[in-house]
């Protein structure tokens, strides 16, 4: 029977919206379940959350080339549907020169990488809602990292590998290639059990891919479904593929592939027992080295906050890491890389310069209540930030680039009374005196505040006075110095306070009223640097 028969069975192929083959089934989901006819080969119509299933069982007819042209029919589909989703939908909330989704929902930034002289940027994005279902892999380009433009979308889950969810993974640019590493996942069934492979799509050009399918399909023994997000590093003439992982115990770990080619990978093991209970999973890995010391960014969740005033089980931190060949991937001295409200899920890529620069998502993976999804969106993904080591500490910063987008530098001195800037987004700089307190986003409803309170020897970011949505309000980073020196970037709707020359940072999105574009100070007047941060070149449709 030849696949072109079983599409027709479904209602052609413009009525098939997934394609999933658990065990020995063929399982094409449909728009139009009376469109379906009827034929001895159907061996059920299923209904699963609302979705109809027509079940067939699979032959010989459907070997991998005919499921990857299955695929490319829903891609065909699904790429139509995206040209209205990605027109930007106007909203005072949205970030003049981060990087928003036009619509729907952003998580993970992916594949950040420079290659064939432009820096590419993917992102997780569910186009139709802002809410986590079936993921894409939305795709910008740059000549600079603050002028982004939006590409075709690059990945669409339209394959039985990857049918709920192109999730998150890294590109390498590799003999002229850009490959994406990635995860697919499905869910099977009524319980809606999850399925994961590691995937690999190439593209010659830099902007339009072709799916490979998976690299790695079975699960390594020890391992839940929950293992994800390669990560492609170089390393002893080999290629190592780091995931991020939960064993059957529920713990959280690194698991490691090795491969001679990127196609052919053998299981090398779990890593990070040293960390012991340390969450029951580990999300979006990186590694890299920087200053000859090597760094390891892991997703623990479920493990202790930093301070009492936060309780959201997601966190992201970076650890010391040693690979050798006797013990494999060794991990130490993990360390928070964020102590705001939203932060999450960072990849790090290395510029033509020499730079390793990190991109992370501001957003939480649970929080999907924030004003801006009223309005059809929600999330963007942080400043670009370059990494340095300072005195064995990691330390980021805002990339230079940045400056291309600042007007004037004035001084201001900030008192009671509130400046007017005019404008939700600049780049601020100033002391902040133990004691005092930086009003920010400051109107007639609303303000963000900042305060060194030298009794708790905490700086405290406060957004209780906000439209945020959540429930906790307080966030503290521990600080110990004797000055406290603050760089602050704001874009409408969010700040990145970076403390002390960045050996610390507190990210968020704050949103506020129109009017909130004062910022005062409670303490000794105190001068500052302003710059006001002026793109609008919005990274959307070209
Ligand atoms: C992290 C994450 C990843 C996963 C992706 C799905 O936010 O859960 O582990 O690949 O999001 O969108």
């Amino acid at each position: 029977m030849s696949v072109e028969h079983y599409l027709s069975l479904c209602g052609g192929k413009n009525n098939i919206t997934r394609v999933l083959t658990p065990d020995d089934e063929l399982i094409f989901a449909v728009k139009e379940v009376s469109q379906v006819g009827t034929s001895h080969l159907i061996i059920a119509i299923r209904e699963v959350l609302g979705e109809h299933q027509v079940v067939f069982k699979r032959t010989h007819s459907f070997d991998d080339e005919a499921l990857l042209q299955i695929g490319r029919y829903i891609a065909e589909q699904q790429q139509i549907a995206l040209a209205v989703k990605a027109e930007p939908v106007d909203c005072d909330y949205r970030p003049s020169w981060h990087i928003s989704p036009p619509q729907g929902l952003l998580n993970d930034p992916n594949g950040f990488i420079y290659h064939n002289g432009e820096y590419h940027l993917f992102y997780q994005w569910y186009p139709h809602a802002c809410q986590h279902k079936d993921k894409y892999w939305a795709h910008l380009t740059s000549a600079d990292l603050v002028n982004w433009q939006w590409q075709p979308v690059a990945l669409t889950p339209s394959d039985w590998f990857d049918a709920h969810g192109v999730f998150s993974g890294h590109a390498l640019s590799h003999e002229n290639q850009l490959m994406l590493f990635y995860t697919g996942n499905t869910r099977i069934g009524e319980q809606r059990d999850r399925h994961t492979t590691q995937c690999l799509a190439i593209s010659q050009d830099g902007f339009h891919f072709t799916k490979h399918g998976p690299v790695i399909e079975g699960l390594p023994d020890g391992v839940t479904p929950h293992i994800r997000d390669p990560k492609i590093i170089r390393h002893n003439d080999a290629w190592l593929m780091l995931l991020g992982a939960q064993t059957t115990e529920l713990k959280g770990r690194l698991a490691v592939y090795r491969s001679e080619d990127l196609l052919d990978w053998q299981f090398e093991g779990v890593f990070g027992q040293e960390f012991g209970d340390f969450g029951y999973m580990w999300e979006c890995p990186d590694l890299f080295t920087i200053s000859e010391i090597s760094f390891a960014v892991i997703g623990p969740q479920g493990i202790d906050s930093f301070s009492a005033h936060n309780t959201i089980p997601h966190h992201n931190g970076i650890a010391r890491a040693t690979l050798s060949t006797e013990n494999g991937l060794e991990l130490s001295d993990f360390q928070h890389l964020d102590y705001g409200f939203d932060f999450y899920a960072p990849q790090t890529m290395l510029t033509p310069d020499g730079r390793r620069v990190m991109c992370g998502w501001m957003g939480l993976p649970d929080e999907i209540d924030q004003p801006s999804a009223d309005n059809g969106w929600i999330h963007q993904l942080t400043a670009m930030r370059e990494l340095s080591v300072n005195n064995g500490q990691l330390v980021q910063w805002p990339v230079a680039e940045i400056e291309t987008l600042a007007q004037p530098e004035q001084t201001v001195t900030l008192s009671n009374s509130a400046y007017n800037l005019e404008t939700k987004s600049f780049d601020l700089t100033l002391e902040l005196e133990w004691g005092s307190q930086l009003n920010l986003f400051e109107g007639s409803q609303h303000k963000l505040t900042i305060t060194a309170d030298a009794e708790h020897q905490v700086l405290v970011m406060d957004r209780s006075q906000t439209l945020n949505r959540a429930q906790d309000t307080i966030r503290e980073l521990p600080l110990t110095s004797d000055t406290v020196k603050l760089r602050i970037l704001a874009d409408r709707s969010s700040v990145e306070v970076f403390v002390n020359g960045g050996e610390a940072v507190m990210t968020s999105r704050v949103f506020t009223a129109p009017d909130s574009t004062g910022i005062s100070l409670n303490g000794k007047p105190t001068q500052a640097r302003i710059k006001r941060l002026n793109a609008s070149h919005a990274p959307f449709k070209s």
